[in-house]
């Protein structure tokens, strides 16, 4: 698979279910159907290999990269951070920062590296990114995110996004959020994600602010109708398909996070409720083509375990997954071939997937 680079080397976008898509006439105005179902930006987990491998799972799900702050690209390895496989589109770079000269700056990288769209990050509450004054506690700043989106749809013609939450530590009224995404959205953004849950941000790590805030869905619900002409992605806390088409009710796409990584069939159900119809892959013929995909990436220098420790939850549920799971951490550990995932299958001796 060719590897994407700064130079353009990505083609159109051909694959699967979204062969057909639109071309974009008005890129910061995408079709709703395009965003029905998307993977969230997780931080160590969704890297290019479990990019890759979602993407199996969910030809038109938007894949979200893991968050890459400014001073990191504009001062660290570029190509390790942005570089991604031509199967992985349409996926979005996720930016932290909040000076509207370097986003600009980094949106414009991540453009000309063949990204399909650019999103801030104002949702994490880490202490880490607390002292950089960015994330989470840019919700108290609206103006400067305003800013920061303004500058960054200057600098790109690919779609622009944010990704925030309904509030942060007691700004957390419902005229609170009207207001920050009133004026935010002046930057002409259209697309907003909204983790249906406001931040603590001392007190709570980044973990239990994933947990301990309550989920606000009415709010997500409230604000689409007081934003019809944005676009609402939902999250949090969206576990299964039942799930995926209550929150389909009200909002223009839903964005699962844990449940895709963890519980990573969940994610090719969701893709069938979004496109019915669509073609239902197997885990078996996953599995296969994620071996396939390491082995090409074993001969560029990628150890096995970078890859397959994103497949441990693809048997979940079936009769057993704990055995092949135990099997694929030892050969990890032992980093043994990847064909030798598939060896429980071969012989029987554990699941028929
Ligand atoms: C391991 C992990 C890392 C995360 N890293 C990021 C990140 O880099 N950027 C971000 O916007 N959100 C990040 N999040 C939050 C998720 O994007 C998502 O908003 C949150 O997990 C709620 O969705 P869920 O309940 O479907 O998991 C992370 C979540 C997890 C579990």
């Amino acid at each position: 698979m060719a590897v994407v680079g700064p130079a353009g080397l990505v083609g159109p976008m051909n694959f699967g279910d979204n062969a057909g898509m639109k071309e974009d006439s008005n890129p910061q105005q995408p079709g709703l159907d395009e965003r029905r179902l998307s993977v969230a930006p997780m931080m160590d987990w969704t890297d290019r290999h479990c990019r890759y491998f979602h993407r199996l799972l969910a030809p038109s799900a938007w894949l979200y990269t893991e968050m890459v702050t400014t001073g990191a690209l504009l001062h660290g390895d570029q190509a390790r951070h942005l570089d991604f496989d031509a199967a992985e589109h349409p996926v979005a770079l996720q930016l932290g920062g909040s000076d509207p000269a370097e986003l600009a700056e980094c949106a414009r990288l991540g453009e000309r590296w063949g990204y399909d769209e650019i999103n801030l990050n104002v949702g994490c509450p880490s202490a880490r990114v607390q002292r950089g004054a960015f994330g989470a506690c840019l919700m108290k700043e609206s103006g400067l995110v305003r800013d920061c989106l303004a500058a960054m749809r200057q600098a790109v013609d690919i779609p622009v996004s944010i990704k925030t939450r309904t509030g942060v530590d007691t700004c957390d009224s419902w005229e609170f959020l009207h207001d920050f995404i009133g004026e935010v959205s002046r930057a002409g953004i259209q697309i907003v994600i909204l983790h249906a849950r406001k931040a603590w941000l001392s007190g709570l790590s980044p973990k239990q602010n994933r947990e301990v805030p309550a989920l606000e869905y009415d709010k997500a619900q409230k604000l689409k109708q007081a934003f019809p002409e944005l676009s609402l992605i939902v999250n949090g806390g969206i576990a299964d398909v039942a799930d995926v088409g209550r929150h389909l009710s009200y909002a223009d796409g839903v964005m699962l996070g844990r449940a895709a990584y963890q519980t990573p069939w969940q994610l090719a159900k969701a893709q069938q409720i979004v496109l019915p119809g669509s073609e239902m892959v197997d885990r078996l013929t996953v599995l296969q083509k994620m071996v396939s995909y390491c082995e090409q990436q074993q001969a560029q220098g990628v150890a096995p375990r970078h890859i397959g420790r994103h497949l441990l939850g693809l048997m979940h549920g079936q009769p057993g997954a704990r055995l092949w799971r135990q099997w694929m951490n030892d050969c990890l550990q032992r980093n043994r071939p990847a064909e030798q995932w598939l060896e429980p299958f071969k012989s029987g001796r554990t699941l028929a997937a």
